[in-house]
């Protein structure tokens, strides 16, 4: 598969929608953030994440899907460039594309970026004991509410945190449909509901994540 762009291109599509599907899972349990409890449902949910045996497993397959879809976006981009060592004199891609479909690598760059210290914030802490002294809550599971809240107060971590979701907007709303069109779904009733869906999708999901360390930063 990897010898092939088209072969490349089906393991960025299939490793994009894993990583979609991770992303919705994240966010509907970090949306427990605004239950307004201090913090008790959204630990609950962590604590259920790393103890749970199962999603301790798909764990596992997320790190390889993130590696993966790096490693072969990487891959694809040098071959891009050589395969076209001089440049086109004219450049008609501008008018022939949008700028989120021609810096794709560039947006998954600054989005791993983004997640490299969002682990190193939080999961490094949570499941690896990087330092942060963690106490219970109310019952009895490892308060990470408070390290979030902590994080979220600092106006760099705002600064962060909007800036990764406006890049996940870009990077999802040429990728989500690009999937798609990769995997050769092409129907006249179903690609523009596809695009709309995207669309929405892109929109809707970093806007919610965006709100959480807004919603911290301003009203906690
Ligand atoms: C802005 C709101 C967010 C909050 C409050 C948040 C919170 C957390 C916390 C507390 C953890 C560690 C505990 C756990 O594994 O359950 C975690 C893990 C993680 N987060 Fe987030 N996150 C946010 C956004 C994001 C975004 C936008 C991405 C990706 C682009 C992301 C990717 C990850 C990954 C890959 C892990 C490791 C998951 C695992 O080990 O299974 N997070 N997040």
């Amino acid at each position: 598969m990897l010898s092939s762009t088209l072969g490349k291109k089906l393991i960025m599509s299939l490793t994009g929608l894993f990583l979609i599907s991770f992303l919705t899972i994240h966010l509907i349990g970090n949306l427990s953030i605004f239950s307004n409890d201090g913090g008790l449902a959204f630990n609950t949910y962590a604590a259920f994440m790393s103890t749970n045996p199962l999603i301790g497993a798909v764990s596992y397959l997320l790190y390889a899907g993130i590696v993966l879809h790096v490693l072969v976006a990487v891959i694809l981009y040098f071959s891009n460039s050589s395969a076209r060592p001089i440049k086109y004199k004219v450049q008609k891609a501008k008018a022939n594309s949008s700028w989120s479909s021609r810096s794709m690598t560039l947006l998954g760059m600054l989005i791993l970026a983004f997640i490299l210290l969002h682990l190193k914030d939080f999961w490094w802490q949570y499941k690896h004991d990087g330092g942060y002294q963690f106490v219970d809550d109310a019952n009895g599971n490892k308060d990470i509410y408070m390290l979030v809240v902590q994080q979220f107060k600092t106006p760099l971590a705002l600064i962060t945190y909007l800036g990764g979701s406006l890049a996940l907007y870009f990077h999802l709303s040429h990728g989500f449909q690009s999937a798609f069109q990769t995997l050769g779904l092409d129907h006249k009733k179903y690609t523009p509901a596809i695009k709309a869906i995207g669309i929405a999708y892109s929109i809707i999901v970093p806007l919610c994540f965006a709100s959480m360390p807004l919603f911290i930063y301003f009203f906690n």
